[in-house]
């Protein structure tokens, strides 16, 4: 079963967690490709409150809710009595009385922890501006179904310190993966996020280097991974952070730096011709759609493993 009751941050994962999500991420997508049902949610809701656009996120955890026999709902946080000022808790106690999870994608990390502690079910954080651990986790999974293992692997990230590199810094962290972020000066990730990844890094004897090469991080690695130079919400900056962001471009000449069968990853939707050419993200090396394809299996068996774990503790 999983020491934790909601997943707000992999950093609260212990490594134990981690591999029993990886291995019920196993077993399910091995039932859904045999096209064998399995249907231990009958019955159980999922509401999604999404304060933020989204494509993968959305229709994969609709998707593997309707796959495991139950049923989600999309609230857009426009649309419910939160954007007229109804606060978090009213809506995680409301919400808790009608579904057995909550989903939800918002700007404030704090939205997500408020959430967690005032709902009596299970909630998922599905993008902050702080994390993305459902991203990072089946990114993870996707590195360990290529290369069949992690310990000792290198991750690149070149780009912004954003979201997206703290729960990928946190992930790395974690199972043992070396992580070199490639950033420009003012973007780095957080310090706060990056002194708990480096006390993770420790135990799993994991580096972590933080610096402003990119040719220097994209050394010797396994994968060479990107996000957009301006994430949901910083639409403004998005003109300025170009010109500062273009040496960061993962193109031909960065991917010819690294190792031969570097895997090339993105979490998607990318901006091409910015962060990531087309010629490298259509390229033999990318597997950015495989790792699309995870979010699937990985956010099915958190719901699983979550969603089944509160219902045993409700009967006891
Ligand atoms: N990678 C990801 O979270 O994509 P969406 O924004 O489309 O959900
Ligand atoms: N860093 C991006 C990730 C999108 C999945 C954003 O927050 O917009």
């Amino acid at each position: 079963m999983l020491k934790v009751e909601n997943l707000i941050s992999i950093h609260e994962l212990s490594v134990e967690d981690i591999k029993l999500i990886f291995k019920t991420t196993a077993d399910l997508k091995e039932k859904q490709k045999k096209g064998e049902e399995f249907l231990p949610l009958k019955g159980k809701t999922l509401a999604m409150i999404f304060e933020k656009p989204s494509t993968r996120t959305r229709v994969s955890f609709e998707v593997g809710m309707f796959q495991l026999g139950g049923h989600a709902l999309y609230l857009n946080a426009n649309d419910i009595q939160l954007r007229r000022g109804e606060t978090i808790g009213d809506t995680a106690k409301t919400l808790s009385r009608y579904v057995d999870a909550i989903v939800i994608r918002t700007f404030d990390h704090n939205n997500v922890i408020d959430l967690a502690f005032q709902a009596d079910v299970p909630v998922i954080n599905a993008l902050s501006d702080l994390l993305h651990p459902c991203q990072a986790l089946a990114d993870i999974y996707t590195l360990f179904e290529h290369r069949g293992q992690l310990q000792g692997l290198k991750i690149a990230y070149i780009g912004d310190g954003n979201n997206v590199a703290h729960s990928l810094m946190y992930g790395a962290a974690k199972v043992g993966i070396d992580i070199s972020l490639a950033c420009p000066k003012g973007y780095y990730p957080n310090q706060y996020i990056t002194e708990k990844a480096m006390e993770d890094a420790k135990h799993s004897k994991s580096k972590i280097v933080i610096t402003e090469d990119p040719y220097e991080a994209v050394k010797n690695a396994d994968v060479i991974y990107t996000d957009v130079w301006a994430s949901m919400g910083q639409e403004k900056e998005a003109a300025d952070r170009k010109k500062i962001f273009m040496p960061y471009q993962v193109n031909k000449k960065l991917v010819d730096a690294s190792k031969k069968d570097v895997l090339i990853m993105h979490c998607l939707p990318a901006h091409r011709g910015e962060e990531i050419t087309d010629e490298v993200i259509d390229g033999p090396n990318s597997v950015v759609f495989d790792e699309a394809e995870n979010r699937l299996h990985v956010q099915k068996s958190l719901l699983y493993l979550l969603i089944t774990a509160s219902e045993q503790k409700k009967k006891k």
